[in-house]
């Protein structure tokens, strides 16, 4: 395959960087001469990624919890001044936490609406306010595919209602920052192997797509470096999923 290539020198935020698709989406941006400013609560897992990338000083961590809207003024701050300014915005940060709807906890569900909802508004605030002012940018949301093709063998309420919403966010804002020269799109993962999913559970999961295996971070990230270069794109939910949200199978 040959890889897209975005015009170098330019500078992205990816929220949840230190592990998984996060880390795999920062790499890629690094990789085509981008500045990347990183974020994940865990200062250690930030620096040991900063060591893994070897990209030097253009990768940024800023660490803190990205439903806090001082860590989302922090990492336009950051990208700003050290790097000149934001081009793109991957809102990342993610936890997914599956179980049966009445034994969600008050605490699980106001963390799961804290990181994965309140974490996509600030960072998005902070970056579109920096973006419009500039004409340009480019917003990807990364959310989930069961939100589009809910499952009866994963019981995953808060994923569907918090992701689903996501999904229909992405487009009423793309809508709304069209005219200000902001683009925003979403890609929806199906099952990766990321350290979200134990080993264990692989083959449970390779049964839930119909390719009959789990999707790579690398996958996802190929799809976010698509939508962060594709100019007339914009309010697109890209599912990249091995055809799991395409209907029953
Ligand atoms: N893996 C999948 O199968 C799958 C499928 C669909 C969608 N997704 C979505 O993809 C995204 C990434 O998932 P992943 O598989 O890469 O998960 P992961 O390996 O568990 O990584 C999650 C990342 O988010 C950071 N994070 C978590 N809570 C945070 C918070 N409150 N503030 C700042 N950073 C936070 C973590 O670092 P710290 O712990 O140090 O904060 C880590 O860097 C998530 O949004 C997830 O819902 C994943």
């Amino acid at each position: 395959m040959t890889e897209q290539t975005l015009p170098s020198g330019k500078t992205a935020i990816v929220t949840g960087a230190s592990s998984g698709i996060g880390l795999a989406i920062a790499r890629r941006f690094l990789a085509q001469g981008w500045n990347v400013v990183g974020n994940a609560r865990s200062d250690a897992r930030l620096k040991e990624a900063a060591t893994q990338f070897g990209a030097g000083d253009r990768f940024a961590g800023v660490a803190g919890d990205i439903a806090d809207p001082r860590v989302a003024q922090a990492l336009v701050e950051q990208a700003v001044s050290r790097f000149g300014g934001v081009d793109a915005l991957v809102n990342n940060a993610g936890i997914f936490l599956p179980k049966p709807f009445i034994e969600f906890t008050p605490e699980e569900i106001e963390q799961q609406i804290a990181t994965n909802v309140k974490g996509t508004i600030f960072a998005s605030q902070a970056a579109a306010r920096h973006m419009i002012g500039r004409g340009a940018g480019a917003i990807v949301n990364i959310t989930a595919s069961i939100a589009l093709q809910p499952r009866s063998n994963v019981p995953a309420f808060m994923a569907v209602l918090l992701k689903g919403g996501l999904n229909a966010a992405t487009r009423a804002l793309a809508l709304e920052l069209a005219p200000l020269g902001v683009r925003v799109n979403a890609v929806a993962p199906g099952i990766i192997d990321s350290p979200m999913h134990s080993p264990e559970s692989h083959g449970f999961l390779k049964t839930l797509q119909p390719t009959g295996r789990l999707g790579t971070v690398d996958e996802v990230a190929d799809a976010v470096i698509y939508l962060v270069g594709a100019g007339f794109t914009s309010g697109v939910v890209l599912p990249v999923d091995g055809a799991a949200a395409a209907g029953n199978f």
